[in-house]
């Protein structure tokens, strides 16, 4: 039976999903076909992702391809309760906004508990709770998709070890997802997080960016639109496949921000955002020398990025001024702001409403056609971190450009020759 706050209501709730699913034309199309086809008949598909709008419209979609459905949040802070009470009348619902540690936990079992056969995770904490506590339902697990970064790197590491007992798709990594959702959609919606926070200005202020991934380079080009001083920090660190700290940093540099240590520009931030998928890239060391009223967020998946224990024992005492917005009385004598508990800034309640609609229309295809792929293909596949299939990766971009009536011409015959061709062009 569902689990849910009794301060969503209902009609909001389908208000919000309809919005959402008007807009999203991609997803729209997967559903005309998963009703006609039913390609999940009967399978039961556990979930935990951001309990809101667009993901309301993911999980309509799964069931009207036939799946059975049981989700939570994959974060205590990011349900809408209008969304979770609108769901619940419809399938098997455990999540609302502003749980403690505990009720999180408590939810994503519930999820497990419903037995799914396969799961759609954000993070990797109901894949890790699967292995961790129950390995009699994980022998029924067909396979698994991943949604972000951080969950990634996670589900790498069990491989590693040799933890991971089914395959999972790795829809974070599908050109489709990152490339937009990482950039575009975090960079757009974890400064409107910051703005519906703190009613702050954006121009003029000196922002650094801790991390300049996807999200980061994402965050930082849509600062310096809205005319701030950005100061980028990456880390010293090599890398063995794709590009390493070192080249994000002169990425940064080239595409005109300040770049440097965290030691060395600290006490120049207004702002701070995190988004490195690491812990403590803000430090305590860091916190002592900030500007008395310097603004903390984090756009990164845990709420480690920002050292909060470190934060709470250099306080004299904490205070909640306004929703999710605290402010920390330093020993120093100066305060800082911290926003969404460190947690996502974009997406924790009552500020954060995630990614624009677009956006997520076309990460949430991939996770559709990766749950179908999976129905399809999970007798081939190994216990592994699985590439999404470029003929689903392609598509999806496909149909994104033709709902926004972009039609490319294709190459001829001969200009595809000459691309293989080893010989001096004629
Ligand atoms: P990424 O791997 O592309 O970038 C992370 C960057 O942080 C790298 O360039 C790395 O060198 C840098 N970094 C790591 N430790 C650092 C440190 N201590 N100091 C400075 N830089 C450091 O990852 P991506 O895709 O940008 O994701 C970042 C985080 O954001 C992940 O946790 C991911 O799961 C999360 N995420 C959040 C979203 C949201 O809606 N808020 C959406 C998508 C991803």
């Amino acid at each position: 039976m569902s689990r849910i706050s009794k301060q969503g209501s209902k009609s909001n709730g389908n208000n919000l999903l309809s919005w959402a699913e008007e807009r999203m034309p991609i997803m729209q199309s997967i559903a005309k076909r998963f009703i006609k086809y039913k390609p999940l008949k009967g399978i039961k598909i556990g979930v935990a992702l951001h309990l809101e709008k667009k993901t309301g419209v993911l999980l309509r979609a799964l069931q009207k391809g036939g799946a059975e459905v049981s989700a939570s949040s994959c974060n205590p802070l990011t349900t809408d309760d209008h969304i979770s009470a609108a769901l619940s009348e419809e399938m098997d619902i455990h999540a609302w906004a502003n749980q403690t540690n505990d009720e999180y936990y408590e939810c994503l079992k519930n999820v497990m508990t419903s037995q799914p056969q396969l799961l759609i995770d954000d993070g990797c904490d109901l894949i890790f709770l699967a292995h961790k506590k129950y390995p009699e339902y994980v022998k029924n697990i067909l396979g698994a998709c991943e949604e972000t970064t951080t969950g990634i790197v996670r589900l790498k590491a069990m491989h590693k070890e040799k933890a991971l007992n089914f395959p999972v798709m790795a829809v974070n990594n599908a050109n489709s997802k990152y490339l937009f959702d990482n950039r575009y959609g975090t960079g757009q919606s974890v400064i409107e997080g910051i703005l519906s926070a703190t009613n702050t200005l954006i121009a003029g202020k000196n922002i650094i960016v801790v991390g300049y991934g996807w999200c980061g380079r994402g965050i930082a080009n849509r600062l310096k639109g809205l005319g701030a001083k950005v100061f980028v920090v990456e880390t010293a660190s090599s890398s063995t496949e794709g590009s390493s700290g070192y080249h994000r940093a002169l990425e940064a540099h080239y595409d005109g921000c300040w770049v440097g240590s965290l030691d060395e520009i600290v006490h120049l931030g207004d702002i701070f955002i995190s988004a490195t998928g690491n812990k403590h890239a803000i430090g305590i060391k860091h916190m002592e020398k900030m500007k008395n009223g310097a603004i903390l967020a984090n756009a990164g998946h845990f709420n480690n990025e920002i050292d909060i224990n470190g934060l709470e024992s250099y306080s004299s005492s904490s205070k909640e001024i306004l929703p999710n917005v605290d402010k920390y009385f330093l020993n120093n004598g100066k305060h800082l702001v911290l926003l969404s508990k460190g947690r996502l800034v974009n997406l924790s309640q009552p500020t954060g409403q995630g990614h624009p609609i677009e956006i997520m229309d076309a990460s949430f295809a991939i996770q559709a056609l990766c749950i179908e792929y999976l129905v399809e293909n999970y007798q081939n596949l190994k216990p592994s971190v699985c590439d999404v299939p470029m003929s689903i990766d392609n598509e999806v971009a496909k149909i994104a450009l033709e709902t926004k009536e972009i039609y490319l011409d294709g190459l001829s015959d001969e200009q595809k020759k000459y691309l293989q061709t080893w010989q001096e062009g004629t």
